[in-house]
């Protein structure tokens, strides 16, 4: 039995900056950001959208109501969680109308966690053929203003359906992964920005992928030549093609080139997003084969995930046939046309405009979130989300 992406969607919201502005505000010549980093807009959350927003945003998107009825078990990946006892999974069951005959839980390892998320689904629906799994990948990246991380942030939330025979990716059976305890990206409890030591898990990301990569080859028997594409974690889109091309030479000149194009393709989204933690591998993946227009069925395409901290894994799937006719293309393109931009004095202020930390009740205005789902302020210690689609 074949297991895999049998339908995937993506949300961002509705404002973003442009890196051009913030470089430009920060006394940084632009094509450190466009070029040495590799982003052109980064995504900004206005404060009616939270992690359980975004990812239930993504996947109102792709459910049809037999999904809603056969989704037994929801795995949302998350590092920027709204309660550490209550699931965001628990939320975004009730606000996508999902059967109560289902599990609902969170999972984390810094942006590992959907993928994590993916391997449960896969052991899950091998027992129950029939199941679907809803796997979600939401973040809010925040490292602050004016830090060094403060080019890489981003919001936006990956949802997928995984089941049996499904219509997109056949996830392969080989995968190979590894957990180093080290310090170069964490989040202590009492803070709401990331800390992170960039140069070392610069290096750390390039140690993990050349140890999985070297792994899976072994596992696999399979080489670069057997790829048609490799999706990475992106926190910035330059990082993904580094690691690309410390193994570009082990593929033959024609391969080498097409590697490089796909890689084009599966950057183009998060070029355009910015980082958005545990969602961030699966973002390239869909642009990958929302934008590579002639990729053909039975292609096979790699996957790298690095959650700092740090656990990484690589594996691999299949493009099923017609896949391409269960894309939201329009849906994505409609997306990214209708964001607006904003200055970076409307990011500054909306970035410190967070809600109450003491518990007091607040009431947000959701009239200018164009999104479907909002968060409309928090009483009694809970917090309240509307559904415009109900
Ligand atoms: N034109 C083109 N490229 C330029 C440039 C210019 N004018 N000025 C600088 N660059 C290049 C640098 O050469 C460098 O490229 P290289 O990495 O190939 O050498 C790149 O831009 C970044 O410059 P650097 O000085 O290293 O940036 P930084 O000290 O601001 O740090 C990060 C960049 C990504 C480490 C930092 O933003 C960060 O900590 N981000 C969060 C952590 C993260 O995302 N980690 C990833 C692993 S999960």
């Amino acid at each position: 039995m074949q297991i895999g992406i049998d339908k995937i969607g993506f949300f961002a919201p509705h404002l973003y900056l442009d890196m051009n502005k913030l470089a430009e505000a920060r006394n940084i010549e632009p094509e450190k950001f466009t070029i040495g980093i590799g982003q052109e807009k980064m995504a900004v959350p206005p404060i009616t959208q939270d992690t359980v927003t975004l990812a239930a945003n993504a996947a109102l998107n792709i459910l049809d109501e037999e999904d809603k009825q056969r989704i037994d078990f929801v795995i949302f990946g998350t590092e920027s969680g709204v309660d550490h006892s209550k699931s965001a999974g628990v939320y975004v069951h009730r606000l996508l109308g999902l059967n109560p005959d289902a599990r609902a839980i969170e999972v984390k390892q810094a942006c590992y966690g959907a993928t994590a998320g993916i391997q449960m689904a896969k052991g899950h629906i091998a027992l129950n053929p029939d199941s679907r799994v809803l796997v979600l990948g939401s973040d809010i990246a925040r490292y602050g203003l004016e830090t060094g991380g403060e080019a890489t942030q981003g919001a936006g939330a990956v949802a997928m359906v995984i089941s049996a025979d499904p219509k997109i990716l056949a996830i392969e059976e080989h995968h190979a992964y590894r957990t180093n305890d080290i310090m170069d990206f964490w989040r202590p409890i009492y803070s709401d920005k990331a800390f992170v030591d960039g140069k070392f898990s610069n290096e750390q990301y390039m140690a993990f992928f050349e140890n999985i990569w070297n792994q899976y080859k072994e596992k696999s028997g399979l080489t670069l030549g057997d790829f048609e594409a490799i999706c990475y974690h992106l926190p910035y889109t330059k990082i993904g093609l580094k690691a690309l091309r410390t193994i570009l030479t082990e593929a033959d000149e024609d391969k080498q080139e097409r590697l490089q194009t796909n890689y084009k393709a599966s950057s183009q989204y998060n070029r355009n997003v910015g980082n958005i933690y545990t969602g961030s591998l699966y973002l390239s993946l869909l642009s990958l084969i929302e934008q590579k227009k002639d990729l053909p069925a039975g292609a096979r395409i790699g996957l790298f995930s690095y959650g700092s901290g740090a656990v990484g894994e690589f594996f691999s799937g299949v493009l099923q046939p017609g896949f391409q006719e269960h894309l939201h293309v329009q849906q994505h393109e409609e997306l990214f046309a209708s964001r607006k931009e904003i200055s970076v004095a409307e990011y500054e202020e909306i970035f410190q405009n967070t809600l109450p930390a003491d518990g007091s009740d607040i009431e947000l205005n959701t009239q200018d979130d164009p999104a479907a789902i909002c968060l409309s302020g928090v009483k009694d210690h809970m917090r309240q989300y509307t559904n415009r689609a109900d």
